[in-house]
């Protein structure tokens, strides 16, 4: 197919037309604006693209810096400060405890250490919003069957301390601990940072273990409010 012949000395701005009327030239030079223009926007966008992922990327890593600096993610009231938990002889004379409680401490202190202050820390403060304190607590200090029932078989579910909402999961420690290290362990922490409760027995802690044999799942707070 032929193209249609335009009659001369009229424009035509479509540029298949325009090739046709034998004025290669100017279709030639239309050609070359275009590639360039377009060559030059796409530069440009290029560069735009490249400029806002670039601002874009600072703003949020800057906001995540931030964030971390001031302790968005994990807020420390204060510095945890380590203290040798078992203390010495002297330390624990000055606080008053017994020699039977004393004893107890030395090994309650250690399974302190090893397991809880992972998460309820040395300090016994724990870390507000994420685990709750074990200094001035009434679950801890309370009806005994209360913690060992705790440490036991878990505790989980939405509950409130000190106005900080606290919704995590405590494991289960009763296949790892034995009765002893059970009741070494909640003598300890109930004695310690401040806390006055009477010392757990092993006794205390193997009558809970047979009343809550068949239990599988962690407690929640009202099941704990529930004398055993
Ligand atoms: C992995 C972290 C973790 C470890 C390890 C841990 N706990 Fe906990 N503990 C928690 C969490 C989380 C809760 C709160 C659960 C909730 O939100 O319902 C809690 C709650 C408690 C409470 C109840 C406090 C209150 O006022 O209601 C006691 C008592 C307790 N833990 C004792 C211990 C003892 C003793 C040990 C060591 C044998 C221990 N925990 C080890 C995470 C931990």
């Amino acid at each position: 197919m032929g193209v249609p012949a335009l009659r001369r000395g009229v424009r035509c701005c479509c540029p298949y037309d325009w090739a046709a009327t034998g004025k290669r030239w100017s279709f030639d030079i239309f050609v070359a604006v275009c590639c360039f223009w377009s060559a030059w926007w796409e530069a440009m966008w290029r560069a735009i693209r490249w400029i806002a992922l670039s601002v874009g990327a600072v703003v949020v890593l800057s906001a995540v810096q931030a964030c971390n600096i001031r302790g968005f993610f994990i807020r420390y009231e204060d510095e945890p400060v380590f203290h040798e938990p078992a203390g010495t002889a002297q330390q624990q004379q000055q606080a008053g405890t017994s020699q039977e409680t004393a004893a107890g401490n030395d090994r309650g202190a250690a399974v302190y250490r090893q397991i809880c202050a992972s998460c309820h820390q040395p300090t016994g403060k724990g870390i507000p919003g994420v685990y709750p304190p074990l200094a001035g607590s009434e679950f801890l200090q309370g009806d005994p069957t209360i913690p060992i029932r705790i440490v036991l078989h878990g505790f989980q579910g939405r509950i409130e301390r000190n106005g900080k909402v606290y919704n995590g999961v405590m494991a289960a420690w009763g296949t790892v601990l034995s009765d002893e290290d059970i009741a070494a362990v909640l003598t300890y922490a109930r004695s310690s940072w401040g806390n006055t409760a009477p010392p757990v027995t092993a006794e205390q802690v193997r009558e809970v273990r047979q009343k809550t044999q068949g239990r599988s799942q962690p407690y929640t707070e009202a099941e704990l409010k529930q004398p055993l």
